[in-house]
């Protein structure tokens, strides 16, 4: 009983261990990312140099597998003059950080203007007239979100409300926020 405890003891430091390590890794990985932006934008969705390469989508697997071939010469091109910036600590702090940005952003802006309405985790219907945002995938709520702004859609009576909301957002706010909500399921 006593050896158990001490087990569960050590796997519980561990999983807040290996937390803690992930959040360190996420800030060192948007230090480093400052020096991407020019190329890769704030979001990573840019367009670098006019290539077709959006590595906003791109796994944390993906993007640490391309940074590896980058930092060992195997692939030519822009790439190759980051290489030699690239140890592994700085390829698994660059991965994580690109590939969670985006639903650790649109938690935080869904935390601030979002939540009021549709409760934590979008999981309650706003003022019980609307549908459950948590159940959207992004394609669904980009839709709303953007008909939300041009007038389109007319859910209900209280469509008026979620108009102003929707119009305060940029762009790419509404992208974070669609990417937040699929992540929710
Ligand atoms: C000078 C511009 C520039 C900078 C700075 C830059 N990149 Fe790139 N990156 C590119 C270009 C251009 C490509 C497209 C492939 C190529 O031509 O080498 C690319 C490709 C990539 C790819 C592979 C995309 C794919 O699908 O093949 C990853 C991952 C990447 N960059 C990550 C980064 C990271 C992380 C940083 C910062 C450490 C960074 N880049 C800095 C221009 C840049
Ligand atoms: C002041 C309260 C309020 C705030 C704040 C608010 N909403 Fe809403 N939201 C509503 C209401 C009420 C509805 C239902 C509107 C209707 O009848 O079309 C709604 C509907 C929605 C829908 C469509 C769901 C359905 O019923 O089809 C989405 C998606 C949504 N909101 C997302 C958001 C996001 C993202 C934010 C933050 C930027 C936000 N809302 C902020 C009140 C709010």
């Amino acid at each position: 009983m006593k050896r158990l405890a001490a087990t569960l003891v050590c796997v519980l430091i561990g999983a807040i261990g290996l937390s803690a390590l992930d959040n360190e890794q996420f800030k060192v990985g948007e230090d480093l990312f400052k020096r991407c932006i020019p190329c890769h934008g704030r979001f990573a969705n840019a367009k670098p140099m006019g290539k077709d390469k959006d590595i906003s989508r791109l796994s944390e697997t993906e993007i640490a597998a391309k940074l590896r071939d980058y930092a060992l010469g195997r692939t030519e091109g822009a790439m190759a003059a980051q290489s030699s910036l690239l140890d592994q600590d700085k390829i698994e702090a660059l991965s994580v950080y690109i590939a969670n940005m985006h639903v650790k952003y649109g938690e935080e802006l869904f935390a601030l203007r979002c939540s009021g309405c549709h409760g934590k985790d979008a999981s309650k219907s706003a003022f019980g007239k609307s549908d459950i945002v948590a159940r959207l995938t992004e394609k669904e709520a980009l839709e709303i979100l953007s008909s939300y702004q041009n007038g389109a859609y007319a859910h209900g009576s209280t469509a008026n409300v979620m108009k102003g909301r929707a119009i305060a957002l940029s762009d790419q706010e509404v992208l974070e926020l669609a990417r937040y909500i699929n992540s929710l399921k």
